[in-house]
């Protein structure tokens, strides 16, 4: 404790006990800075679809819900982050729906991404609109929008859903609310503001591949909310991702967090001092401040998917990109 210039520390103690009765800290009575500094929880790390695929498949044996099937999720779990998710401000699971499953309709105010990772027959309509999701399809349910997912197929399906849960909760504005019936009325055809078909993002990421390269990211396309011009949600960023064969992409620092899902081909990403070597269906997560740089050792070219946390750090101000020479 600081020891003021003319009174004793037990003197402190007692004004800051009276301080404290009065609904008020002193924080220069503490030793160290006014803000001190403070590593981020989210750590980098690699989970592989080798190791997260049959434990997946096997948790039907323990969670049997029919009804309600939302639930059956495994959520990436970073070791540094106290709420077990996969980065401080973003959440990543990854849902499982055997034939014939349905989560009854509801809304939430965290927004949920879902990119369709296996399997045919599964849906998610979003305030009526049918989604039908083949692997790669990205659909949106902005925070407060009603939705229902089910798997109409024959064969178990499996998505990965992004929430910007971390953030709405730091804001403690976490609600949920369920839809009086199961399923809503289907009406509009799904509009371009939720719905982004694998079958027109790939051939646009094929067709960028051709005409533009950028250093830091070799060929990076972000998915837009054609309502906004902007991205997909004020919270999250998506992205669609190419790195040639051979090509070694320049590291960079940036202040925002992202998670990546490896959909095609073999590469590698070094985080700070780490290299993850990564094939189809890997997960990692590059934190916040820490050197990174992506790699295609290959003779095929290599798709990763990503969210990001950038468009709010950019509302905020806070978002920083630098080369690392
Ligand atoms: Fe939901
Ligand atoms: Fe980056």
């Amino acid at each position: 404790m600081a020891v003021h210039a003319t009174r004793t520390a037990e003197e402190l103690e007692a004004y800051c006990a009276r301080l404290r009765g009065a609904g008020l800290d002193a924080p220069w009575s503490r030793p160290g800075p006014l803000i001190p500094p403070k590593p981020t929880a989210t750590q980098a790390r690699l989970w592989r679809w080798r190791d997260i695929e049959p434990l997946l498949r096997e948790s039907p044996d323990f969670l049997v819900p029919h009804r309600g099937a939302e639930r059956r999720v495994l959520r990436l779990h970073n070791p540094g982050v106290p709420e077990r998710t996969v980065a401080h401000s973003l959440v990543l699971a990854i849902q499982y729906l055997l034939p014939g499953e349905v989560a009854p309709a509801h809304r939430h105010s965290p927004t949920a991404i879902r990119f369709m990772l296996h399997g045919e027959g599964a849906y998610t309509t979003v305030d009526g609109q049918k989604c039908v999701m083949k692997p790669g399809d990205l659909v949106v349910t902005p925070g407060m929008a009603w939705h229902d997912h089910g798997n109409e197929g024959d064969e178990p399906v499996i998505w990965m859903d992004i929430l910007d849960w971390q953030i709405v909760r730091f804001l403690e504005n976490l609600t949920y609310e369920p839809y009086p019936d199961e399923r809503q009325t289907v009406g509009r055809t799904p509009g371009r503001d939720i719905f982004h078909p694998w079958s027109e993002t790939y051939p646009a990421l094929l067709r960028r591949a051709e005409q533009q390269h950028d250093p830091f990211d070799d060929v990076l396309m972000e998915y837009v909310n054609p309502a906004t011009g902007g991205s997909v949600r004020p919270t999250v960023a998506c992205y669609l991702q190419l790195l040639r064969p051979g090509v070694r992409t320049r590291a960079h620092r940036e202040t925002s967090c992202a998670v990546y899902r490896a959909v095609k081909g073999h590469g590698a990403t070094t985080v700070d001092n780490e290299t993850f070597e990564w094939g189809p269906g890997d997960f990692f997560v590059v934190p916040p401040r820490a050197a990174h740089a992506h790699s295609n050792a290959g003779s095929e070219p290599a798709v990763l998917f990503s969210a990001q946390d950038v468009p709010i750090l950019k509302a905020l101000g806070l978002y920083r990109m630098e080369p690392v020479a």
